[in-house]
């Protein structure tokens, strides 16, 4: 290792990214996927919409922002896996290499967070099929409703789908072929973008766009409480892929001389504008359809609107197979990027080749992943704390891991890592960027996730 260099000299073991655009591309497409368009929607409807989108939104400027801000800079520090930067800076600024347990939380993280995502991907693969097949066309709400709730009942055809996503996933990985997935990117991001912007124009023409918009723009306090709060600030961690080491996996090839306040803006700003846009969709739809967001808003709630617009639209068919593609390639960024950092661990420290590491780690994902397909049926009644094994899952990543280790990688940017090392990393000529962040990330971003902590667990 190169520990004798100094710090803003070491250089990855992997190479690193052709350009700020390519850097800005590959965190977009990892922040960039279900968490958008399947699991926003979805979490709005159950929490009442307006004022949880509100709480979002804050979370994402006073929290977000600046934990990503520093997970990028420690990554790019750091040069190595997420876990053994924070071993080397954790040594160097504060004499312990203890600090590699943050990584580690963020690995555990994102090992159950795939186990999920891959099978909601899956979700998606069998909606591309059954719509370019033509099965929505001219379907009504119940009988799409219907779709759903026979596919979350079967076993074997969630598993078929679960297998063939992380089966490519772990192909992807297992190449390396990151030049090439890069390169996929470029166009698979612009044309999602492109769809959502055909159905809001279908949602604003034959939706009920205004009542979708108030629902989710005019805030309604009593509607929320302390745990939705949580999961506002949760959504916000998984949105933007933080707290799991993967921002601060892909920092670690970041060239010295980007700017890395640019860049964070660029992929906040794409992945809150994509949020939002499909938030309208779906509601304009749910309104349009008298469907009451309390009762459709769940895991299925996409797949229970989307497919009404395009059984209905002129061209529903192309629209709907394309849509449901594109956002599988949309989770298939974001899934490479959860399984990156522990395979980037494995060959660092257990020296196995990355073919065999990623098969190792995809398999045990994989076996893990079956505790959600069978959430949906033989499991469905197994329910405890806070519901089946999937939502158990989905609260213990987002809402506690995702945001302790977050909360940790930016006390420690913030409280433990010297000025010198941090404004080094952050460019000095920005002083007024640079102290705004560091406001952000000493006091706003760890006192807001402790009080929001505190106040859902009651204390507060
Ligand atoms: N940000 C991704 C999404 O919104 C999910 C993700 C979470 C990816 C955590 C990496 C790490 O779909």
């Amino acid at each position: 290792m190169s520990e004798k260099n100094s710090p803003s000299e070491r250089q990855s073991l992997h190479g690193q990214w052709s350009s700020r655009l390519a850097f800005i591309l590959a965190v977009s497409g990892s922040a960039v996927g279900l968490g958008n368009i399947w699991k926003f929607p979805y979490i709005t409807g159950v929490n009442g919409g307006g004022a949880f989108v509100l709480v979002y939104l804050l979370c994402i400027v006073a929290i977000g922002l600046p934990i990503m801000i520093s997970e990028i800079m420690l990554g790019r520090r750091g040069r190595r896996n997420p876990i053994t930067s924070m071993e080397l800076l954790g040594r160097e600024e504060t004499g312990s290499g203890t600090w590699k347990f943050v990584g580690v939380i963020g690995l555990v993280a994102g090992f159950l967070i795939l186990s999920y995502y891959s099978v909601i991907a899956g979700w998606t693969l069998n909606y591309f099929i059954l719509s370019s097949k033509g099965t929505f066309t001219g379907l009504m709400a119940p009988d799409v409703n219907q779709v759903f709730e026979n596919l979350n009942q079967s076993f074997s055809t969630q598993l078929i789908f679960h297998t063939i996503f992380m089966a490519v996933t772990i192909l992807i990985i297992a190449k390396g072929i990151r030049q090439g997935l890069e390169r996929v990117v470029v166009i698979l991001m612009p044309a999602l973008f492109f769809i959502l912007i055909v159905l809001l124009f279908y949602a604003i023409s034959q939706g009920n766009i205004s009542e979708g918009f108030t629902f989710m723009f005019k805030p309604d306090f009593t509607k929320i409480d302390g745990s939705s709060v949580l999961a506002a600030m949760g959504h916000a961690f998984f949105t933007l892929s933080l707290g799991m080491g993967c921002v601060v996996a892909y920092g670690a090839y970041l060239p010295k001389q980007e700017s890395i306040f640019k860049t964070t803006y660029a992929i906040i700003i794409c992945d809150t504008l994509i949020a939002l846009v499909a938030g309208l969709v779906v509601f304009s739809i749910v309104f349009d359809n008298n469907l009451d967001p309390s009762q459709i808003a769940g895991a299925g709630l996409i797949f229970k609107t989307l497919p009404l617009a395009f059984g209905q639209m002129p061209s529903g068919v192309f629209f709907g197979s394309i849509f449901f593609i594109l956002l599988g390639f949309a989770a298939l960024t974001s899934a490479i990027s959860l399984l990156e950092p522990s395979v980037a661990w494995m060959i660092e420290r257990k020296n196995l080749s990355r073919g065999l590491s990623a098969i190792i780690m995809g398999s045990i994902i994989w076996a893990l992943g079956l505790f959600t397909v069978l959430s949906g049926n033989e499991l469905s009644d197994f329910t405890f704390w806070k519901g089946t094994l999937f939502d158990n899952i989905d609260h213990l990543t987002s809402n506690i891991l995702l945001p302790t280790s977050g909360l940790l990688f930016t006390v420690f940017a913030g409280w433990f890592m010297s000025k010198k090392s941090s404004s080094d990393e952050l460019d000095i000529n920005r002083k007024f960027q640079y102290k705004f962040w560091r406001f952000l990330a000493r006091y706003i971003a760890p006192i807001g996730v402790l009080v929001i902590f505190l106040n859902a667990i009651g204390l507060f």
